[in-house]
């Protein structure tokens, strides 16, 4: 076996001859025949075995034992003793010792090479694994999406990859060196890094090896979450001292578990809901059935008892009573969706502002309202009379909730709803909304108030004050057109109803006409006779709202009675046409005889020409459409007073 750069056999012989020519070309230039070369052919010697080896070494102890002879003068006879033992000897031992020496350099030097080597291979290997791994690692860092960082607990320094940086909303540039300095950067939500701290302190203090945490930050406008986790290394005292840990942000699932919260929730409030309107519809049902008879047959016995007796009284406290009843059981019928209302278009606004117009008539002292619509003509289909009880209802509440006074702000806008979305009422599908807001700044709502303040006859309000029926019949009107409720409440401070209703394209515009101001009443006073307990009360409160002094009935024999005991007592009728027992016709005669000059307005849901011309000709001054709009009934009755 060769070592690398070792001259082959050939050449090391002839490197042997090579330095012993040397040697003598050197003696016979030098020195001349005369002095003894033995020096000479020494070094000719350890040349030719240190550069070529044991055997070139011997060779040249050869060839120099043969030549030395011929060029010492020393009497010697030319070739007289031609092995001088003792001179081969020691040149012989000269040269394989060298020689020997000299290779097992060249071995080790060899050796040492191929060691050198593999080291240099194994390391640029190791190198490269790691490498390797680290990107690995950074790669994996960076599909998790996670930030990883070091703390040293004692000296307070920190490293954070850039990916921290860019979680915590910190450009990659800022310098810091511990924790404090990084922290000093960033926006945390208020009071959060208050509660990160403490935590910190708390767990560093434990004995714990493993945290986990969440918080909230502040990047540009938006709140996100994020989530630390750590590994805690302490010395064998317990004492924390360094932290590694990843953060990551976790604001989608945080989002994903509120909205799975609120749907649990807004799942079992709509399974009670619809379990007690089921019971509430099928009881009122039958319910009114039972009334129907105390009613039908209360008119009936009526009929034959004489005025001032004894008997009328009664019968007719049955019949107060029995219209109460009646009252009651249509609003547990609108709560549970048994009556569907109308569906034509709905100019909501119009229906906002009127309803405001109405309301502010008798807002207790201390009430501002503010409000601001820009619904435009958006539509909705549905029954305005619902639409005017959704504003009323939630308006009304606002206001009680402050009975110290307050703001009341109400505002209408358009809204396109991009994704779908969970609210405290029903299920926000994606699509264009008109937006009621109804804010008050009052009480605020307390927590179980809340968890059941849409269930049917749930109320905090004395007993005459309220019924506990406003909120469950806003729930089954806005779900029943397919829209969503959603509260905003914080105690002391107010509460914000967030109505939406479906948008279903344009109203016609508003004319001239009815930008201008309602003309008013005076304080007549109007006879008001449907059979249905929340028209009767729409009306009044409408007419109310006109300045004028409304008295109205369910029931049109009681009306009827009550205008023939005073037929002066009233300047004016408002009467439905379609009524269980005496209709609105029949009214309208009656009334005429017993006063011919008093004006009547009929209602009806039906107006055509031939209903129209009918009833002129039995004598009412006026046909109205219902649902009632203010505007309408305002101008008319204006109208026919004036004559
Ligand atoms: N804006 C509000 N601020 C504070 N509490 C409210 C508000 N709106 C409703 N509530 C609470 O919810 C309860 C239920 O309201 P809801 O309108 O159904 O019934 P009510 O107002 O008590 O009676 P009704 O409306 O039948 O006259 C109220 O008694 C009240 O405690
Ligand atoms: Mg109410």
């Amino acid at each position: 076996m060769t070592a690398r750069g070792t001259p082959t056999i050939a050449l090391r012989y002839a490197l042997a001859v090579g330095c012993v020519a040397a040697a003598v070309l050197l003696h016979i230039s030098l020195a001349g025949p005369h002095l003894d070369p033995t020096g000479l052919f020494v070094l000719a010697v350890v040349a030719a075995a240190w550069f070529g080896g044991v055997g070139p070494g011997l060779f040249a102890a050869l060839l120099a034992t043969l030549a030395l002879p011929q060029f010492v003068a020393m009497g010697y006879p030319p070739l007289a003793d031609v092995f001088d033992l003792l001179r081969f000897i020691t040149f012989g031992i000269t040269g394989a010792a060298v020689g020997w020496g000299s290779a097992r350099r060249r071995l080790a030097e060899a050796a040492l090479r191929d060691t050198r080597a593999g080291l240099e291979a194994a390391v640029a290997e190791r190198t490269a694994a790691l490498r390797e791994s680290e990107e690995r690692y950074a790669l994996a860092m960076e599909a998790s999406e996670e930030g990883h960082f070091e703390w040293n607990v004692i000296t307070d320094e920190m490293f954070a990859s850039d990916h921290v940086k860019q979680l915590f909303g910190v450009s990659a540039e800022v310098e810091y060196r511990t924790r404090s300095e990084l922290a000093a950067r960033v926006r945390f939500y208020p009071g959060d890094w208050e509660r990160l701290d403490e935590m910190t302190r708390l767990v560093l203090g434990g004995t714990a090896q493993h945290d986990e945490f969440e918080y909230r930050i502040l990047r540009g406008d938006e709140v996100r979450w994020l989530r630390r986790r750590w590994k805690i290394f302490r010395d064998a005292d317990g004492v924390a001292q360094r932290v590694i840990g990843v953060l990551s942000d976790v604001t989608d699932r945080k989002r994903f578990e509120e909205e799975l919260r609120r749907s649990e929730q807004e799942l079992r409030r709509a399974q009670r809901l619809e379990s007690m309107g089921t019971l509430a519809g099928g009881i009122a049902h039958d319910f009114n059935n039972i009334l129907g008879a105390i009613l039908g047959y209360g008119e009936m016995a009526l009929r034959g008892a004489k005025e001032g007796t004894r008997l009328r009284r009664d019968l007719d406290a049955i019949m107060s009573a029995g219209e109460r009843g009646r009252a009651l059981v249509d609003r547990v019928l609108a709560f549970s969706r048994s009556a569907v209302g109308e569906r034509i278009p709905v100019h909501v606004e119009a229906v906002v502002r009127e309803a405001l117009d109405l309301l502010a008539g008798d807002l207790p002292e201390g009430i501002r309202v503010r409000t601001e619509l820009r619904g435009g003509h958006a539509a909705m289909l549905g029954d305005p009379t619902q639409v005017h009880q959704v504003v009323m209802n939630l308006a009304t509440n606002a206001v009680h909730a402050m009975p110290k006074g307050g703001v009341l702000r109400v505002s209408l806008e358009r809204q396109h709803v991009e994704a779908a979305r969970t609210m405290t009422v029903g299920a926000l599908a994606p699509g264009r909304y008109l937006v009621l807001k109804v804010a008050d700044s009052g009480s605020g709502i307390r927590a179980d108030v809340f968890e059941r303040m849409f269930d049917p006859f749930f109320t905090t309000k004395e007993v005459g004050v309220g019924s506990g029926l406003g909120l469950s019949l806003v729930h089954g009107i806005v779900t029943n057109v397919g829209g969503a409720i959603d509260v905003a409440t914080e105690l002391g401070k107010g509460t914000k109803f967030t109505v939406y209703l479906p948008h279903s394209g344009e109203a016609p515009g508003r004319t001239a006409d009815e930008k201008r101001p309602l003309p008013r009443g005076a304080g007549q006073r109007v006879l008001v006779v449907d059979d249905e307990e929340p028209l009767v009360r729409l009306a009044t409160e409408t007419l109310e709202g006109l300045g004028y002094a409304p008295t109205g009935f369910t029931s049109s024999a009681n009306a009827l009675e009550a205008f023939g005991a005073d037929p002066k007592g009233f300047d004016a009728v408002l009467t439905d046409e379609r009524m269980p027992g005496v209709t609105g016709s029949n009214i309208i005669r009656e009334v005429r005889r017993l006063n011919p000059s008093i004006p009547i307005v009929l209602m009806s849901g039906f107006v055509g020409a031939a209903t129209a011309l009918k009833a002129r000709e039995l004598g009412a001054n006026d046909v109205l459409k219902k649902p009632l709009l203010a505007r309408e009934l305002a101008t008319s009755l204006a109208r026919v007073l004036r004559h």
